[in-house]
């Protein structure tokens, strides 16, 4: 069945446990991104651990290849289960971030990010973009050969990806709502019954269940959700 990740974007150690406290036996793995790390680091990443809780490291490292492979290593010596990448990043990136990963870290490339549509790529990339999916698939496609393990796209786009990429590669979709939920700053959103349906492996959920007024309970919505997807033919 997919996992279910919550994103711990969090100020500091103190609310972020706050947060694994009140979300108790519920959730037991977390994505650490760059907020928290920046605040409380790789000391927030082992007390988390100590807890037992599994960890998905999300810095999205973009650099060349040997601080890249010194970056993975790092994160891997901290005994994360998943750490990003840009897949634009080029392969000798790709393959330093694998190599350093070892047996127990899976990498995996971010595409587009959620937070970003095909005007936003126009601009940025000065050429007409008529289809986040068609980039995204690119993306992955390049990001998988170099030896990637999985991708970071929208749910939109995972049926694709799944299609292109074959049945082992990690999907991992952040920028999952629940029905009539704010979007917030992400402009390609889905359920976690669309997610899952759609071939994803991991939905990373952030605001929908930590800026609830009721964070446990809306976890709990998103775990059903999941386990009525799954068992859904
Ligand atoms: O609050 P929300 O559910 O939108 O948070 C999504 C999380 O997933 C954030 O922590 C964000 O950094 C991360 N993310 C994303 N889009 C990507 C990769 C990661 O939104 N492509």
């Amino acid at each position: 069945m997919a996992e279910v990740i919550v994103a711990l974007d969090r100020p500091s150690a103190e609310s972020a446990f706050d947060l694994v406290d009140r979300l108790g036996s519920g959730a037991d793995y977390y994505k650490v991104g760059m907020e928290l790390f920046g605040r409380a680091g790789p000391a927030f990443v082992e007390s988390l651990r100590s807890r037992g809780k599994r960890i998905f490291l999300d810095l999205k490292y973009h650099d060349i290849p040997n601080t890249v492979r010194g970056a993975v290593e790092a994160a891997a010596a901290l005994e994360v289960e998943l750490v990003t990448i840009h897949a634009g990043g080029g392969s000798g990136m790709i393959r330093a971030a694998v190599d350093a990963a070892g047996a127990r870290t899976r990498v995996v490339a971010v595409t587009v990010l959620t937070s970003l549509d095909t005007r936003d790529l126009s601009i940025a990339w000065k050429r007409d973009v008529g289809s986040v999916e068609d980039e995204v698939v690119r993306l992955a496609a390049h990001a998988v050969t170099s030896g990637a393990h999985g991708v970071v796209a929208s749910a939109r786009e995972a049926s694709a990806l799944r299609r292109a990429l074959g049945q082992a590669a990690l999907i991992v979709t952040p920028g999952i709502r629940l029905a009539g939920g704010e979007q917030g700053d992400q402009k390609r959103v889905a359920t976690p019954t669309d997610a899952v349906r759609a071939g994803a492996t991991h939905l990373v959920v952030g605001r929908a269940v930590t800026a609830a007024p009721d964070p446990a309970g809306a976890l709990s919505r998103v775990l059903s959700e999941v386990s009525a997807a799954a068992r859904q033919p």
